[in-house]
């Protein structure tokens, strides 16, 4: 307003004297007017939009840190380094959720022309829920990473029993996460890649694919939306919807071998899908 009072009580002088500022100076009301439409349009779809959101929290930086992994990790630091938290409280479908794992994991690993059982990576492990129960029975050693120190603290507790080949313990973000060349049989990427953003993960799957040794497989396991994409500003994640998910993966120059549906959850719950990948496309014939 106070750039149309001073347009409006020099305009005659203006007129006068000179036409271009007169002009430029209309112009920049405009541009104002303009750029606060715009700023309201845009309060208003941030507000009805999960896709503006994520724009506003992938763009804007907290301490060096993009908004969507600073707040992950402000949610995170209230989830209690137990089972009952990494399973955000619906500790009664861990137990179907590890016997799938197992079955799944059991079709690839261990045989002929198969991926071998050396060394797996549990990645956003949390407190090595799955290492415990799903990795830890079939690979002499298992690393973990994580960004939560606490969990990983944690961990060194809950995965202490004679014979449990842990050999490291990698306090990283995924999306920081640089992977040891050909060493992994098995990379297996539990209810954390909706932590990433699509740039981050397709980087990251990427990566696992250099890591993989021979035969040596990457299996996704994640809640995937029924319909579009969701974001969860709670914990700050996203559930991708099977195309986008599919999408990814094959950018990443992963191939899917095979995908099996989570079975035994509630019906109420989103459905959780398992991907066997590998960097050699001809498997999956
Ligand atoms: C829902 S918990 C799942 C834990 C474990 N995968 C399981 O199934 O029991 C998600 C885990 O991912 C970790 N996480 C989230 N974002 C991450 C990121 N960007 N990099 C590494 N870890 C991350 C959290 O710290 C947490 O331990």
């Amino acid at each position: 307003m106070a750039h149309l009072g001073a347009h409006l009580a020099f305009r005659a002088r203006w007129q006068k004297t000179d036409h271009d500022l007169c002009r430029h100076s209309m112009s920049f009301i405009l541009h104002r007017a303009i750029r606060n439409d715009f700023f309201q349009s845009y309060l208003y779809l941030l507000e009805k939009l999960p896709l503006v959101k994520l724009y506003a929290l992938t763009s804007q930086v907290i301490n060096g840190e993009m908004q969507f992994y600073a707040r992950a990790k402000l949610f995170y630091q209230e989830v209690p380094a137990t089972e009952a938290g990494m399973m955000g409280n619906f500790i009664e479908l861990s137990n179907p959720d590890i016997q799938a794992s197992r079955k799944f994991l059991g079709k690839f690993v261990g045989g002929p022309g198969q991926a071998g059982t050396g060394c797996a990576l549990d990645c956003g492990s949390g407190i090595g829920r799955v290492s415990k129960h799903v990795l830890l029975p079939v690979f002499r050693r298992v690393e973990l990473v994580d960004m939560m120190p606490a969990f990983l603290r944690e961990a060194q507790t809950y995965l202490r029993a004679p014979g449990l080949g842990v050999e490291n313990f990698h306090c990283r973000s995924l999306q920081e996460f640089a992977l040891p060349a050909g060493r992994y049989d098995v990379i297996w990427i539990q209810w954390v890649s909706g932590h990433l953003t699509d740039k981050d993960l397709l980087a990251f799957l990427s990566r696992c694919r250099g890591g993989l040794r021979e035969n040596g497989l990457v299996i996704l396991k994640d809640n995937v939306a029924r319909e579009g994409c969701a974001l969860d500003l709670a914990d700050s994640s996203v559930t991708r919807d099977m195309g986008t998910l599919r999408s990814l993966i094959a950018q990443s120059g992963l191939a899917v071998l095979a995908q099996e549906e989570q079975d035994g959850f509630p019906e109420h719950c989103l459905p959780v899908w398992m991907f066997a990948l590998c960097s050699d496309p001809l498997r999956h014939a």
